[in-house]
């Protein structure tokens, strides 16, 4: 596990974006596995300038995301398809037929679940961004998943709903469920790039890093990954 600490936001998403670069550099019809949340958002900024920049090339880009909610509206700004439309998809060249994410809004949730983790037993993932849960989840893989999981629906944990009520005008109105890549599809990915940020990461990354490999902290299922870069600011790193 490579673990770097940067100084600044901007340290930050360029520090990521650079595991990145290499890898569209290299193969300009790679599969990158892509992730919501604050965190990242550094990263997708750094990606968007280097597009308009230096032309970099996602059209023959393949994506696959982590989650999305179960039950919210595609156009709602809080989907996960919105999120990276607003960040990414919208300022590169992606095909968008070429974007995957699980659909939140299925009528046969567990047919939908299907859907995605035979897509993802076809897919080679060449990087995945990965952020963590402050218990320790990744994506919605809550403590307790099981580390060979495939996607699944999840009912998130109150901790998870009072964290992500900020994005909302309520907790109220937080959904109460996902789809998520299981951790078992996760861990499939060629590299993981786990990203964390602020003082409230700071022991689930030490837990991560530092901590037993045990289902009460998802994220430890990383130890077990051969090739995981881990880009933190001061505070996250701050208990290591
Ligand atoms: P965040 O979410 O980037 O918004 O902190 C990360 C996560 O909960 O996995």
């Amino acid at each position: 596990m490579k673990i770097v600490i940067a100084r600044s936001e901007e340290e930050f998403g360029k520090l990521a974006f650079a595991e990145i670069k290499e890898i569209v550099y290299r193969d300009p019809a790679c599969t990158l596995g892509l992730a919501t949340g604050s965190t990242p958002i550094p990263l997708y900024k750094e990606m968007v300038k280097d597009h308009q920049e230096n032309g970099t090339s996602y059209a023959k880009v393949k994506t696959f995301n982590l989650d999305e909610y179960v039950g919210l509206p595609k156009e709602h700004p809080e989907s996960y398809i919105s999120f990276m439309t607003r960040n990414l998809f919208s300022h590169v060249d992606i095909d968008m037929k070429n974007v995957n994410i699980p659909n939140g809004l299925a009528s046969d949730i567990p047919a939908e679940c299907a859907r995605y983790s035979a897509l993802l037993e076809k897919a080679s993932v060449d990087v995945q961004v990965l952020g963590i849960g402050g218990n320790g989840h990744i994506a919605f893989n809550e403590p307790n998943t099981p580390f060979d999981s495939k996607t699944h629906q999840v009912f998130l944990t109150q901790k998870t709903i009072t964290d992500n009520a900020r994005f909302f005008d309520s907790v109220d109105q937080v959904p109460k469920s996902a789809l998520t890549m299981g951790i078992g599809e996760i861990m499939k990915a060629k590299k993981l790039l786990m990203l964390a940020t602020g003082k409230n990461k700071a022991d689930a990354v030490y837990n991560m890093i530092k901590g037993p490999v045990t289902t009460a902290c998802p994220a430890s299922a990383l130890q077990n990954h051969p090739d995981v870069v881990v880009i933190l600011d001061q505070a996250a790193a701050a208990k290591l």
